[in-house]
Order: structure tokens, then sequence, then C-alpha cells
């Protein structure tokens, strides 16, 4: 081969390398443009829109796997809506790690939370006026006031932040803040900052994120919502972002593929406890009555606890594995001062830099 031919050769292979390259990057999307997606959904409310920008403020909601299990129907007109009820989406279950919908009925609690807030917004006044296993019916008047509720306007902003915090405590009077904002008849907090106890609930929630991802059937689960890159995610509008967890984008036909070779259950736990460890503090939440009604209420408090945070630039996010592994729960509770308890939520917070955004569906798919 002359020097001529080995010089075409090597222009053809750079030529082709740039070429796969631009096309692996444009199927995946950009982060950029994600980004601008991503706060366009949350956008500041408009009050002259109507029930839909409460609505819209509702799906921004934490939910568990970002499936987003609900449909929202109105009663009344959008401008002056007098209930809007919220109702579980069958299709969006996740039965492997949610076998009884616990985490879908907290889930709507936190939505109904949001929504509720939201109306303050607009100066309407909402009660929670039923919640059971069909769904959680808010009912809606005229304040009298324009006051909005403070909690309202962190709706935008809060986030689940899985990076590590800053593990210096917080002051007295915020850990008092989140907890006044946790507390709603029917549920029990237990804020846990002392080095003892949360040295024993890392060992539980590394118990627990070992045995989930040794589990096939919890790992399947949890592939079906896995979103590789912004494309993905902005084409679906749910899942869990790999953004979101600081890993990096993949095209979606590799995706899956390199998430069942990155599966390291012990490493992945490792992980777990430095971010608890790595976090000022953790909180525990139980709800009175272990049925629907009792975790939508429970739903509700862990929302206004998240807002309490972020209104204070505190970061929150969730680390249930003890949770959902049904045979770590009774230590747990019993870690809480609460034996014989079923412990529905265990979340973290701290100081800590913003990750990127979450997807959501359009307020046009959620509206039965
Ligand atoms: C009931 C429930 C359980 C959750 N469990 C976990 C969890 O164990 N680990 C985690 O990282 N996030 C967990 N999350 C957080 C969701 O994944 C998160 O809310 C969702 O992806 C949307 O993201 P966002 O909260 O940033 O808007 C849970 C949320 C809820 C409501």
């Amino acid at each position: 081969m002359n020097r001529r031919t080995l010089l075409a050769a090597g222009v053809g292979t750079a030529a082709l390398a740039a070429a796969i390259a631009v096309t692996w990057r444009r199927g995946m999307g950009s982060a950029a443009r994600y980004d601008t997606w991503a706060r366009g959904l949350r956008s500041p409310l408009s009050p002259a829109l109507g029930a839909a920008e409460w609505v819209r403020y509702a799906t921004l909601a934490a939910n568990s796997h970002n499936t987003q299990p609900w449909h929202f129907a109105l009663d009344g007109s959008a401008a002056r809506p007098r209930a809007i009820t919220l109702m579980p989406a069958p299709d969006r279950r996740t039965p492997v790690v949610d076998r009884d919908d616990h985490h879908l009925h907290v889930s709507l609690g936190c939505a109904a939370e949001n929504l509720l807030l939201a109306a303050t917004l607009s100066a309407q006044a909402g009660t929670l006026e039923s919640a059971g296993p069909t769904g959680v019916r808010c009912a809606f008047t005229a304040s009298g006031t324009s006051t909005a509720h403070a909690l309202a306007e962190a709706i935008p902003w809060r986030q689940s932040t899985r990076a590590a915090y800053d593990p210096q405590p917080l002051a007295p009077a915020e850990l008092a803040q989140l907890e006044q904002a946790a507390t709603l008849p029917g549920v029990d907090v237990v804020i846990l900052t002392d080095r003892a106890r949360r040295a024993r609930l890392r060992d539980l929630v590394v118990a627990g994120n070992t045995a989930q991802w040794r589990d096939a059937a919890f790992v399947a689960e949890v592939q079906q919502w896995l979103r590789f890159n912004p494309a993905q995610a902005m084409a679906r509008g749910d899942g869990l972002y790999s953004a979101t967890t600081g890993n990096p984008s993949l095209p979606a036909w590799l995706g899956p593929l390199a998430f069942r070779l990155a599966v390291r259950p012990a490493s992945d736990s490792a992980r777990q406890a430095a971010l608890l460890d790595a976090s000022a503090g953790a909180v525990l939440l139980f709800a009175q009555q272990d049925n629907a009604a009792g975790w939508v209420q429970v739903g509700r408090a862990s929302q206004r606890l998240q807002l309490a945070a972020t209104r204070l630039d505190v970061r929150t996010s969730f680390l249930n594995q003890p949770v959902e592994v049904p045979s770590l729960r009774a230590e747990l509770a019993v870690l809480a001062g609460l034996p014989g308890r079923r412990p529905d939520l265990v979340l973290r917070f701290g100081r800590g830099p913003r990750m990127p955004w979450s997807p959501r569906r359009p307020v046009a798919q959620v509206l039965a």
C-alpha cells in the first residue's frame, strides 16, 4: 500500500468515526436542550390559566420511580373547579418493588399536597375531602385572601437530589421547621441526627439495597423505568433519567445492556452508605393507618417536608430500601422507637449541589 492509499484510508476511517460520533450524539439529544425543556416544565404558575396550572404543579411532586401513576379528573370548570380527583393509573404500577401499591398511594399523596398548595397561588383554598384505594378527592373554594402558602413557591425548585451533601448538621431551628412542615394528623415524624442511629440506618439501607440488586425481578422492573439519554427522557416524559443519578448518557439500544453489566450490588450499596454518611441527617415517616388513606397522608407529609427543605436551600433524597424489603421493616421501626409499626418512608437531607431535573409528562396526558 503506498502512502497516498494509506492517507486516503486514514481520512476515510476518521470521517466514518466522526459520522458515527455525530449520529450517536444526535440520537441521544443534548443535555442543554433537555435542561431548557425541564426548566419549562417548572415555569412559575400562571393563575390566569386556572386549574391546569395546579395540575402541572401537582405533577412536579415526588413519585416512586417517576412513574407518575396518576390521572386527574376535574369537577366543575377549569377556571373555577369545585374539586379535582387524583386517580391511580394501574398501567403505571411497579408490582415488584411495590406489591401492595403503598408507594403508588404515597405518590398520589405527594401530588395531592402540591395540588392543594398550588391552588393557594390562585387565591383558592383546598381541602382533602377523601382518600382511599380508588383515589384522592380535593375540594376547592375561593379563599377570600390572596396570600399564597409559603411552601407553594418552592414546588418548581424541589428535586430528589442524589448527590453527596455537606454532613454539617442543620441548625436546630431548621430541623424544627422540617419537622413542623411534615407534622400532619395521622403521621409520625422521626428525625435522626445522632451517629449511633444513623449507623444502624446505614446498615439497613445497605442490607435492603444489596437484597434488591440481587433480585432479578427488581432489576428488570427498574430497567423498564430507566431513561438513558436526554432524547429518551423528553420523548417519554417519565422514568429515571440517567443524569439525575450522575450517570452518563447512552444510546437507547445500548443502555439496557450497559445497565445489566453495571449492576454491582456490593459497590452500589457502598455508594448508598457513603451518601447517607455525607448527609446532615435522615427522617423517617410513619402513617398511623396502614392503608391507602394513611399512605396518602404520609405522602403529603413527605412532600411538605421536602418543600420546607427546599425553602431553606436544603436538599433531600429518598433511601427507601429498608421499607421496600419487608423483612427489614421491623428493625427500622425499633430503631425509630416505634416498634410494631410499619415504616413508610426514609429520606436523607443536607446542603449540597443541585442535580439535573427529572422529566414529567405534559398536563394534557394526565387529565382524564
Ligand atoms: C414513595 C416514593 C419512594 C421513592 N423511593 C426512592 C428511593 O428509594 N430512592 C430514590 O433515589 N428515590 C426514590 N424516590 C424519589 C423518586 O424517584 C423521585 O421523586 C422521582 O424520580 C421524580 O424525581 P424528582 O423528585 O426529582 O422530581 C421515591 C419517591 C417516592 C414518592
